[in-house]
This record gives structure tokens, sequence and C-alpha cells, in this order.
């Protein structure tokens, strides 16, 4: 009952937490094209540090135990915060074209799908479109959307990270690792949950155990 308040919160924060990001980095840096790439770099890292947990919650908690719990509980939660920060980054890019300085062509087609991806998710996480899709169907989309938005995040981040000063190692090289180890944690999960289903199985090759019916 307390489900739906809690979640404008996280997504009221968020949103709070990324306009003031953005509004420090126009302050500092002006309001051309300076500034307002410096606020698309703060709002994508917040993303992700929203996007992250949301991607690997799960994943820690069948790896490392219920002391990550909370993370995979406030899954929705933060996935829809993730949702909060990508539409003042979006506003951002908005802005970039008002000015005519609009991204290239590759940047919208990849970053576009990871839009698309992640308002799909947002959307058909909303209760009778989830049971209507069956659980199947809501676990690719979700497998296909997360893993397509961390690529977007990836080829990113992975954009010379030990390259260039310390700022920018700094800025590139943290976020890149994440992006890197997120996706081994997930397959790592997948394998111990598999393991952990076999072991289990009544089925299993070369049990002793009777199966009695
Ligand atoms: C899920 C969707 C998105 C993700 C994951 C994402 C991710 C990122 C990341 C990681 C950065 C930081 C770049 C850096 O510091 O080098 C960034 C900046 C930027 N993003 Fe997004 N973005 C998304 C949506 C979009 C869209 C739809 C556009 C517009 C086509 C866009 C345009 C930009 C631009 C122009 C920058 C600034 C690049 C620069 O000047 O360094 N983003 N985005």
């Amino acid at each position: 009952m307390q489900s739906q308040p809690k979640t404008s919160l996280w997504m009221a924060g968020a949103f709070s937490a990324a306009i003031c990001l953005a509004g420090a980095m126009l302050v500092t840096f002006g309001t051309g094209l300076e500034g307002i790439s410096a606020a698309l770099a703060a709002t994508a890292r917040l993303g992700f540090m929203f996007f992250l947990p949301a991607y690997a919650g799960s994943s820690m908690v069948a790896l490392f135990g219920p002391a990550f719990l909370p993370l995979k509980r406030y899954g929705r939660e933060l996935g829809l915060a993730f949702i909060s920060v990508l539409t003042v980054h979006l506003s951002l890019v908005t802005w970039l074209c008002l000015i005519g300085e609009a991204p290239g062509r590759s940047t919208f087609i990849l970053f576009g799908i990871g839009v698309i991806c992640a308002y799909a998710i947002a959307l058909l996480s909303l209760g009778g479109l989830r049971k209507a899709m069956g659980p199947g169907v809501w676990w690719l989309v979700r497998v296909l959307g997360m893993n397509y938005i961390l690529y977007a995040f990836a080829i990113d981040f992975l954009n010379s990270p030990l390259h260039g000063s310390a700022w920018h190692i700094a800025l590139y090289l943290p976020f890149a690792s994440l992006a890197l180890v997120a996706p081994v944690l997930r397959i790592a999960a997948a394998i111990r949950r598999a393991d952990h289903l076999l072991r289990h199985s009544p089925y299993r090759p070369n049990d002793r155990r009777k199966v009695t019916s």
C-alpha cells in the first residue's frame, strides 16, 4: 500500500538531485556548449549510479548473500529513479539541439535505442501490463533492455579510460570498471543459480537417492 508514495519519493529525489547537479555545472561552466556538455556528463554518471544497483542488485544477493537484499527489494524504485535522471539528461540534449549543437546521428541511434529500452521497461513494469505479458516475455524484455542500456553506458565510459589527464581518468576509469564488472556479476549469479537448481533437482544425473513416487 505504501509502495506508490515511496516510488514517487525515489523519483522526485533523483529528479531533484539531477536538476541540482546540472544547475551546478551550468553555473560553473556557463550555459553554452561547455556547460551543457558538463551537465550531460554529470547527469549520465548520476543516472548510472541508480541504474547499476537496479541491474546487478539481485545478482549481488545470489552471490554475496542477504546483506544486499535492499538492492533487490528496491530494484524497481532504483530503475525509476534512473528514468527520472534520464529525463533531465534528455532535456539537456534538447537544449543542446536548440543552441545549434545537436549531437551526431550515431549518438541519436546508439542512445536513442537505450532511451526506448528504458521507457519500455518502465512502462511494462506496471502491474497490469506485466501480468498480461507473462513472466517469460517480461524476463526477456528486461534482460535485453537492461543489457542494451549497460552497453550504451559502457561504450561511452570505455572511451580511453586510461588516457589523458588524471581528471579524465578519474571521470572515466571507475565507471568503466563498474560497467565491466556488472555483466560478470550477472553471469556468475546465473551460473550459481543453475548450479543450485541442478544440485536440488530430483532428476539429477548419477544421483543415488531414489526418487520415490
Ligand atoms: C539510456 C540512454 C542514455 C545513456 C545511457 C547515456 C549515457 C551518456 C553518458 C555515459 C554520457 C557521458 C559522456 C562522457 O562523459 O564522455 C553522456 C553524455 C551525453 N549524452 Fe547521453 N545517454 C543517453 C541518452 C542520450 C540521448 C538520447 C542523447 C541524444 C542523442 C544523448 C546525448 C548525449 C550528449 C550530447 C552527451 C555529451 C557528450 C560530451 O559532450 O561529452 N544521450 N550520455
